[in-house]
Formats: structure tokens, sequence, C-alpha cells
């Protein structure tokens, strides 16, 4: 079976093998035919740290190809979108039951792809405010992978949302995603008062975001891509008195991953959810896709399809 495993000499620290195992599954998992899969910030990290020969893919879409054998799950032929922890940029994999999602007809397998780890992580994200209806919520690094996530079910839910960008530049993008207001720096003290941020940037812009926040709001705290934060005490009693900092992490819980992703699933199938894909290749070209995530040459999430199978 082919599959990516990663090796320091090859691009991206990415190789195409040829003689990986087929998947061996558990009983309750089923083996999924990969149609479409979606690279993550943070797999750049991992594939970077890893030692040779691990096999990364967090982000799925395919079909059931077996049913798993405990007859929990879906059956042969079912269209599933799956969160995973690894292993998924291959031609098949095993996925456990409470980790997939059953797709309607209307959802692409690219667009399913976008949607387990960063769709996850804004859905999560967004729970930490609790009812946002008619609140403020403000959104960083709107136009990446996560944000425009973040941005829309914001919108979504009802919430007032500022989205906070790199530049002018990315102004219209974070306007179409449906944001109310568009900044390129929190610096203006009439901005907020925040009844939830939503942080994947750090860096000096979340102790300005916490200098946002209204009295006892929130801000899920799930990147660092701008660098290592420095708060004071005193950013808190701007007018964020008693606020909260969530370290948030999006596959916690594990077990309703595949029921989250399946809310996400129904939205892009309503019309309600539109993954932004800044970047679709065939899935040869993955070293080349995470190089370009690397170096943020597109906006919103690069996509790999699947279509030579064996
Ligand atoms: N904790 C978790 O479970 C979890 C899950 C998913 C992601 N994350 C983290 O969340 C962050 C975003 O992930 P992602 O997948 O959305 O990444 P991404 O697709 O690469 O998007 C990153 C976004 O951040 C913006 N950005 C980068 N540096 C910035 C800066 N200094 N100031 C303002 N904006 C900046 C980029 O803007 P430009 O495109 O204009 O450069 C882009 O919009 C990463 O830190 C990632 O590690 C955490």
């Amino acid at each position: 079976m082919r599959g990516f495993i990663t090796d320091p000499a090859a691009q991206a620290g990415l190789r195409l093998a040829d003689d990986l195992p087929e998947p061996t599954p558990a009983p309750d998992e089923s083996v999924v035919e990969v149609r479409a899969y979606a690279a993550n910030h943070d797999e750049l990290n991992l594939i970077a740290r890893r030692p040779d020969g691990w096999r990364p893919g967090q982000d799925i879409a395919g079909v059931v190809v077996r049913a798993a054998a405990d007859g929990n799950g879906p059956a042969a032929g079912t269209r599933v979108g799956c969160y995973l922890d690894w292993e998924g940029w291959a031609e098949r994999v095993p996925v456990p039951a409470h980790c997939l999602a059953v797709l309607d007809d209307r959802v692409s397998f690219e667009q399913a792809a976008t949607l387990p780890v960063a769709g996850l992580t804004a859905l999560r994200a967004l729970r930490v405010g609790g009812a946002v209806l008619g609140r403020k919520v403000l959104v960083t690094g709107a136009t990446g992978g996560v944000g425009q996530f973040a941005v829309q079910l914001a919108v979504a839910a009802g919430a007032v949302v500022t989205a906070q960008v790199s530049s002018p530049a990315r102004e219209a993008e974070a306007r179409a995603l449906g944001a109310h207001q568009v900044v390129t720096s929190l610096e203006d003290e009439t901005l907020g008062p925040f009844h939830l941020v939503m942080d994947g940037i750090g860096g000096p812009l979340t102790a300005q975001a916490v200098r946002r926040i209204a009295a006892g709001g929130h801000l899920a705290w799930y990147g660092n891509i701008g660098g290592p934060a420095e708060l004071r005490l005193g950013d808190f009693y701007s007018q964020g008195w008693n606020a909260h900092i969530v370290g948030f992490i999006s596959p916690v819980p594990e077990e309703t991953k595949g029921e989250d992703l399946s809310i996400l699933a129904a939205l892009v199938a309503d019309g309600r959810l539109t993954p932004s894909i800044g970047l679709r290749v065939d899935w040869t070209k993955t070293p080349d896709a995470l190089d370009a995530l690397s170096r943020r040459e597109f906006r919103g999430k690069a996509v790999m399809t699947v279509s030579d199978l064996r």
C-alpha cells in the first residue's frame, strides 16, 4: 500500500512509500479508502519532530471498504470524514467508529477533509464562550485554517464578530467570511469588550487580546504561531476582571470527535458553513503543499486528492 512517511532527506521531510502494510483493523475499526485529506499547520511541526518512518495524517475523507467487525460504525460503501491521530495520508486507514462522521451527498470529499482538526478546534473553542448570541467575539488569524471556521461558526451562532488579520490585504476575505468588523491590530482601546476571544496566534497579540476581554469573559488559546506570549496581571485589570484563559486542545474529548464532525458536515451540507480551500493538489504533490503551507502562500486549507487508487 502507498502512503507518506517521514524522511528527513526528502522534500518537506516526507516521502511517498509503496511498501506499507495493509491496515489490520481492531474489532471496532472500519477500513476507509482515502479520497482526500488536508494538512494542518501543526503537522509541519510533527513531521519535523517525529523519527524516520513516522506516518502523518489527521484529516481524511473517503469511503468505507470494510465495516467494523463488531457491527458498530457504517456499512461498506458509506462516505465518511474522519479525525485521526496519524497515518491518514495513505490509500487505506483503520478508523474507530467514534472518530468518523457519515457524509451527506452534498458534502464533497475535499470539503469534508478540511473539517476535522481545524473545524473541531473552531467549534469547540466557540463552546468555551457558552451562549454567544448578540455578544462580541474576537477571532485572531481569521483567514487561516482554523480562523476561517471560527469566524463563520461564531457568526452562525449569532455573535458580533471582530476578525483580526495579518494585513490589510486579508480584510476582504475576512468580510466574505461574515465578520462584522475587521482589524489588523488590537491596539485600539475601543475594541470589544469581548465575551470570547479565539486565539491561535499568541505572541504580543494575546496580551493585547486580554486587555480587550469583558469582565468574566473567556480566551480560548489554541496556538502560538506568532511566538510565546507574555502576560501581566495588569492586562486583566484593563476591563477583564475575573476573565478566564483556557489552554485549549481540539481532540479532547476524544469520544465525541465523530459527533462534532457530524455537526460541521451537516452545516456544510446545508450551506451554512463553507470551507475555504486555498490549495488543491494531487496527493503525490503533498510535499509541495506542505512547503506552500509553511510559507503561507494561500489562505484557508490545503487539500490533497487521492485519485489514482490501485
Ligand atoms: N490546540 C489545538 O488543538 C490546535 C488545533 C489546530 C490549530 N492549532 C494552532 O492554531 C494556530 C493556527 O493554525 P492553522 O491551522 O489555522 O494555521 P494556518 O492555516 O497556517 O493559519 C495561520 C493564520 O495565522 C495568521 N498569522 C500568522 N502569524 C501571524 C501573526 N504574527 N499575526 C497575525 N496573524 C498571523 C496567518 O495569516 P497570513 O495567512 O496572513 O500569514 C494565517 O491566517 C497554529 O498555532 C496551530 O498550531 C492548535
